[in-house]
């Protein structure tokens, strides 16, 4: 569910053209959308009513700081994977109670600056990293508050990419461990041991991965219980997925309602860690068609958006949804959509059958709103966009399109070169 639709044969973003903002912020750039943000936000929280909960979002697929108040102000928490996005969740009004901390390669300084920030727990994903946030904790003559991140070997059925809860993947302890590293934990002085965490994957459309995945984490709950160690935080991870084009994944009340039977007996805090689910349809990148090109085989469209700006398809062969912004009546072609980077893997949609585009034509790529701009790069040299957020007939320009001087931010000309 989003809110960009077609009215009279213009694409709006809620009620504002999507011309009109391209028109005086210029292309390629992203758009969000407030309400669907919030839609998408406030469906986890009324899913999970009823079951204690945290839902704490995982800003990898979006740290856009006007995205991260807008979740802020509605009670939202953080699952980050750096330094970086710590600060930005604390400098967004996210409380530091709520804000979860995973990721394979903490540095120390990084442990240092969630245990003075007082973070609610740190997603552990080897024994040696829990033996170093110790040593720091000891330092800091604090305890460091932890869950340990199990991987419980199940298929999430995504791209291998972002399956992440497999026995050959780099995350987490494999949970046939676990009960050791638990037991090292507990020796550990400096260690204040709070939950489990496990996430098995990303564009996860069924239910049942998360169903035998949450089974695995539960017995082991109860087999730690048994061992003297108590849990108060189930992190569940994020995941779930979205329409991209004609998948159906569950809506989070069809998760709640297939998981919380299963937490029934327990008393856990649960904790869920979505990213793309929130920001990934509240979200489009539109671009402009700069030249056609006629080959024999097939027609290329280039636009002014590369795949340094939006990587999805590139990078996992992913489909994202194509609309025009003006709907037209034009002969349909079999097109590629190409973008101005000098590869061939530099593609934002393949083979795609649509009314003949031509130049100066304003495009949107749908669902882009999730691991759109959040891995975008200066790759070619090129500026990174512009962000905008949505809300009713209103727009905001939340990130302003870099300059070129901002490409040499920060560069320096050793004195013998000058
Ligand atoms: N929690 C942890 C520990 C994660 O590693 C991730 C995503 C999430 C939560 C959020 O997952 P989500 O709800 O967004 O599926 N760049 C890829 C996605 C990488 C996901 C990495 N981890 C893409 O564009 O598809």
């Amino acid at each position: 569910m989003h809110n960009f639709k077609y009215i009279n044969s213009e694409l709006y973003a809620e009620d504002v053209p999507v011309s009109k903002i391209a028109k005086e912020v210029g292309t390629p750039l992203y758009i969000y959308s407030h309400s669907t943000l919030l839609r998408h936000f406030n469906a986890y929280q009324t899913a999970f009513n009823g079951q204690p909960h945290t839902i704490c979002y995982a800003l990898k697929a979006n740290s856009n700081p006007a995205v991260l108040r807008l979740l802020a102000n509605n009670g939202c928490g953080a699952d980050v994977v750096s330094g970086g996005e710590l600060y930005l969740a604390k400098k967004a009004g996210i409380p530091s109670d709520k804000i979860v901390y995973a990721g394979v390669g903490k540095k120390e300084e990084e442990i240092a600056e969630a245990l003075k920030a007082r973070i609610l727990m740190f997603n552990v994903e080897s024994s040696d990293e829990m033996i170093a946030i110790n040593e720091v904790a000891g330092r800091l003559k604090t305890k460091a508050p932890i869950a340990l991140r199990v991987n419980p070997d199940i298929d999430p059925k995504t791209h291998p990419y972002i399956s992440t809860g497999l026995k050959e993947s780099k995350f987490g302890i494999p949970i046939e461990h676990a009960l050791e590293n638990y037991k090292l934990a507990r020796e550990l002085p400096n260690l204040e041991i709070l939950g489990i965490h496990k996430h098995i994957g990303s564009q996860i459309t069924t239910i049942q991965p998360f169903i035998d995945a949450l089974k695995k984490v539960i017995l082991l709950a109860k087999t730690l219980k048994e061992h003297g160690i108590n849990i108060k935080h189930l992190d569940m991870g994020g995941g779930l997925g979205i329409p991209y084009s004609n998948e159906h994944p569950p809506h989070p009340k069809e998760l709640s309602k297939a998981i919380l039977p299963l937490l029934k007996d327990c008393n856990f805090n649960l904790i869920l860690e979505p990213g793309r689910s929130i920001a990934g349809n509240a979200g489009i990148f539109v671009t402009k068609v700069l030249y056609q090109k006629k080959h024999p085989e097939k027609e290329f469209v280039i636009v002014d958006g590369g795949m340094n700006d939006l990587l999805r398809p590139s990078l996992y062969n992913a489909f994202h949804g194509l609309l025009p912004i003006k709907k037209n009546s034009r002969k349909k072609a079999l097109s590629d959509i190409v973008g101005p980077i000098c590869e061939s893997g530099d593609f934002l949609a393949k083979n795609r059958e649509i009314n003949r585009l031509s130049k100066d034509d304003l495009i949107a790529i749908m669902s882009s709103g999730a691991y759109g701009f959040s891995m975008s790069s200066n790759y070619n040299s090129r500026p990174r966009v512009a962000e905008v957020m949505v809300k009713g007939k209103e727009f905001f320009v939340i990130r302003e399109r870099e300059q070129y001087r901002d490409l040499t931010r920060g560069t320096k000309i050793p004195a013998f070169l000058k």
